[in-house]
């Protein structure tokens, strides 16, 4: 809302003043509503601040009618808007379109984002989830923004750790224990491997030939690296359906084994292949080569990310392409940005990079054995959720199903409100508190609403709108009124943390509002214009909840 006014006051702007470059701002300083910077516009048209000043406000005044006054103040022009106009504007949309609110249209172009993509034969470290969780918000965010988005799970099942896994399973491993518990059973099979390796070296060698002769398909090999594949998959999905995550695509690395000497041969016909002491790479400037095949003639990581990509360019013509993966594999991207373009291709690429999860800060890990298994920390969550629902609501119907959705809400959140490059600690305890900064006191915060609106209706033709004028009312409808520009925030920088932090601001406005105010009052136009107000704050609540991958819900 408030940002089609943005629009719409540069648009007569740029008509009736044929100025075309207006900054138009939410001001962080001061209590106006919007403002426009005057320095850069006086300096670029060579005319003293106050006359631009005067043009724009005459122009604005006399065009957009919601702007009640308007005051020049160090540099900038001040946008005061008629708060009742402006807040019945607000609350008539938001309550016309639900959840639709803020959403944009199709937009007819496609976003293609790489996420999660764990190595079935290594344990699904808390790295992956990071990059499920901001993955999964990012998709939900560019699906609000009107692309359409093909998430793509680039599963790591295919690669000389394969070769470790059908060595270490023929030497020691054993069917009916994997079955059981597939991802840490065929994790101790490969840390084993590593241990006894450093023991017998030889058996690397005989986890080259394993993985050598996997890539020639031969059956034994084939056979089970197919089952390993399945087994680790099914347990996979439990996990992606906990957490409300779901893939248009599930095609691994395997899935380009057949499809890179064609990329091979088109980087030759191009002229830049060269053979380094066996090994065929591409020459890049300002960075290490690109290592395309090894000199035992076996297949990279780098290659198989190089056939997917163009594949997926033909698949899906995307407009972007994100990959949603650790810091450390920043080189990894740039070197395949690199490569495109020597190869003439023109995509955006991004990486979109995350920090590291600490635990006592040091890095935390699944694999170590510090957490042996992440569903188990995923219990944990959900088990102490349950206990303080217990405790603070007895006679709920459906405690179980609430904590599974409070447990898993409040790891999302408090990973989604740190900015994702940085590390942050990994607390249970904190992150399940019901008050500061957490997932289980936004959920709460709409809970609350609920359960006052429940009983309640709202009569949208019998308001106050004096109350509007106050600041407590009208604080909150600001914010209501920011959640596209919010959204656009958190697009263009891939950014989950941007809209979890608004959603903590309008519930922290919520909390504060319903300190001072009484809801359900006598006076009978106050408590609608007060229903009103909470309903369109639980419906932006949801909404962002739900863009953050994190289930709202209806009673805690
Ligand atoms: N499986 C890789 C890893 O765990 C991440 C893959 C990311 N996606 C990609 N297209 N490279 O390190």
């Amino acid at each position: 809302m408030l940002n089609s006014l943005k629009d719409d006051i540069k648009l007569i702007i740029k008509d009736k003043l044929g100025i075309g470059n207006v900054i138009v701002e939410e001001p962080k300083k001061g209590d106006s509503d919007l403002s426009i910077p005057l320095f850069s516009l006086s300096k670029e048209m060579n005319k003293p601040l106050n006359d631009i000043y005067s043009l724009l406000k005459d122009v604005i005044l006399e065009n957009i009618k919601i702007v009640e006054r308007i005051e020049f103040l160090s540099g900038f022009l001040n946008i005061y808007l008629d708060r009742v106009v402006f807040s019945r504007l607000v609350l008539d949309e938001i309550r016309n379109k639900g959840l639709d609110y803020a959403t944009k249209q199709n937009n007819n172009k496609t976003v293609v984002i790489d996420y999660s993509s764990p190595n079935i034969a290594k344990s699904f470290s808390v790295g992956h989830l990071r990059s499920t969780m901001i993955g999964n918000s990012i998709k939900r965010i560019y699906e609000k923004e009107g692309y359409d988005v093909v998430g793509i799970n680039h599963l790591g099942d295919w690669g000389t750790q394969f070769g470790k896994m059908i060595v270490a399973y023929q030497r020691w491993g054993d069917i009916e224990t994997i079955k059981k518990d597939p991802t840490v059973e065929l994790q101790k099979l490969y840390v084993k491997f590593h241990e006894e390796a450093l023991i017998d070296p030889s058996l690397e060698d005989e986890a080259r030939m394993a993985f050598k002769k996997l890539e020639n398909n031969d059956e034994v090999e084939r056979k089970l690296w197919e089952w390993i594949r399945e087994v680790s998959i099914a347990d996979l999905d439990i996990m992606y359906e906990r957490l409300g995550v779901v893939f248009e695509s599930n095609v691994g690395e395997a899935f380009f084994n057949d499809k890179m000497d064609a990329v091979i041969d088109e980087l030759d016909s191009k002229g830049l292949l060269k053979i380094d002491q066996g090994a065929t790479i591409v020459e890049l400037i300002g960075m290490p080569p690109a290592l395309i095949k090894k000199s035992d003639g076996t297949s990279l990581y780098f290659t198989r990310d190089l056939a997917a990509l163009l594949y997926r360019y033909q698949t899906y013509h995307f407009s972007k392409i994100i990959y949603v993966v650790g810091n450390e594999q920043k080189l990894h991207f740039e070197q395949l940005k690199a490569v495109t373009k020597l190869m003439g291709y023109d995509f955006d690429i991004e990486h979109v990079n995350f920090g590291l999860v600490l635990s006592n800060g040091k890095k935390m890990s699944t694999r170590t054995g510090n957490n042996a298994k992440l569903s188990n920390v995923i219990d944990q969550a959900v088990t102490l959720a349950y206990e303080a629902i217990v405790e603070k609501n007895p006679n709920l119907e459906n405690k179980k199903e609430v904590a599974e959705a409070v447990g898993i809400g409040a790891i999302i959140f408090n990973d989604l409100k740190n900015e994702r490059h940085l590390d942050y600690d990994f607390n249970i305890e904190n992150m399940l508190r019901f008050e500061g900064q957490t997932g289980p006191y936004l959920q709460y915060s709409a809970v609350r609403i609920n359960s006052i609106l429940e009983s309640e209706e709202v009569d949208i033709n019998n308001l106050d709108d004096s109350c509007f004028k106050l600041d407590h009312y009208f604080e909150i409808v600001k914010i209501l009124s920011q959640l596209s520009s919010v959204i656009d925030r958190a697009m263009n920088t891939n950014s989950p943390s941007v809209i979890a932090r608004y959603l903590l601001l309008l519930s922290q406005a919520f909390n504060h509002f319903y300190g001072k105010e009484k809801i359900i009052v006598e006076d009978i136009k106050i408590k609608n214009t007060n229903l009103l107000l909470i309903s369109c704050v639980r419906t932006v609540i949801r909404s962002g909840l739900s863009l953050l991958g994190i289930k709202p819900l209806n009673k805690m």
